[in-house]
């Protein structure tokens, strides 16, 4: 099993950085965050009850931008990391309905931290750090904790289906750091899609692998709703 303690999560001056810049090196994270709630509005909004789970929330952003639209009867924040749950908890002070759980997805396998069943599960940009074969038991694990009816949605990169797309998605990433405006902090960004690929923490799966792996764990509707180059919004309902 992997660890989160020796990834590089665990450390507060990698998560700071991430923090400080995701938003200007993530290209179009504001449309993966539109696509989601959009399926949110469309298919669970209705319900006054609905409960939410967000699996390595981070600070929070996408809860805070949901919250914005939406007003879920219960959301459970988890994140191995202490320091980007604080900030998700600073984050959404003062509003009633967040819960925050420290415990990284192996920890949940491994106990029953959560014993309940939630209508929308969402993880942007957290689950590429698991081995496949962990993906698979954290995705079974979320159907099993998908109320019927209930959708997870599922925001990140993924590993293209030969090198030559991924030459072309990496230099499209880098392509849209490019168009940063400050000249000192897009030569420091651009390195960023290099980092990615070499860092051994991140262990991007294919889509279509991991399409398959929903159906075969029980979800329909399987289907990838928005792409850009490696980044992938996909999920399916129960
Ligand atoms: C790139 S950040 C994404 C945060 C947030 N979801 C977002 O989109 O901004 C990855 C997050 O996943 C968390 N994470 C990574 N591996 C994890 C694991 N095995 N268990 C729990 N959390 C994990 C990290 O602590 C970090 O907060």
């Amino acid at each position: 099993m992997s660890k989160f303690e020796k990834s590089r999560w665990a450390d507060s001056e990698f998560s700071q950085g991430y923090r400080d810049d995701a938003d200007i090196f993530l290209p179009f994270r504001g449309q993966f965050i539109e696509v989601s709630k959009s399926l949110y509005g469309h298919f669970i909004s209705q319900n006054p009850e609905a409960k939410v789970l967000d699996l390595g929330c981070g600070d929070g952003l996408f809860v805070q931008e949901l919250s914005k639209s939406f007003k879920p009867s219960k959301v459970i924040l988890v994140d191995g990391s202490a320091e980007m749950l604080g900030a998700a908890q600073k984050r959404l002070s003062g509003q009633d309905g967040y819960y925050f759980i420290q415990a990284s997805f192996q920890q949940l396998f491994a106990d029953n931290t959560l014993n309940e069943s939630f209508d929308f599960i969402y993880s942007s940009l957290a689950i590429h750090h698991l081995p496949f074969d962990e993906k698979k038991k954290l995705y079974a694990y979320i159907y099993e904790r998908l109320s019927p009816g209930g959708w997870f949605i599922h925001y990140d990169v993924v590993l293209p289906p030969s090198e030559k797309l991924e030459k072309w998605y990496l230099s499209f990433w880098r392509e849209w750091i490019t168009g940063h405006p400050s000249e000192e902090r897009r030569e420091q960004l651009l390195g960023i899609p290099d980092q990615y690929k070499g860092n051994l923490d991140n262990m991007p799966d294919t889509l279509g692998s991991q399409l398959e792996v929903l159906k075969d764990v029980g979800f329909c509707n399987v289907d990838c709703f928005y792409k850009y180059g490696i980044f992938s919004l996909f999920g399916g309902s129960k």
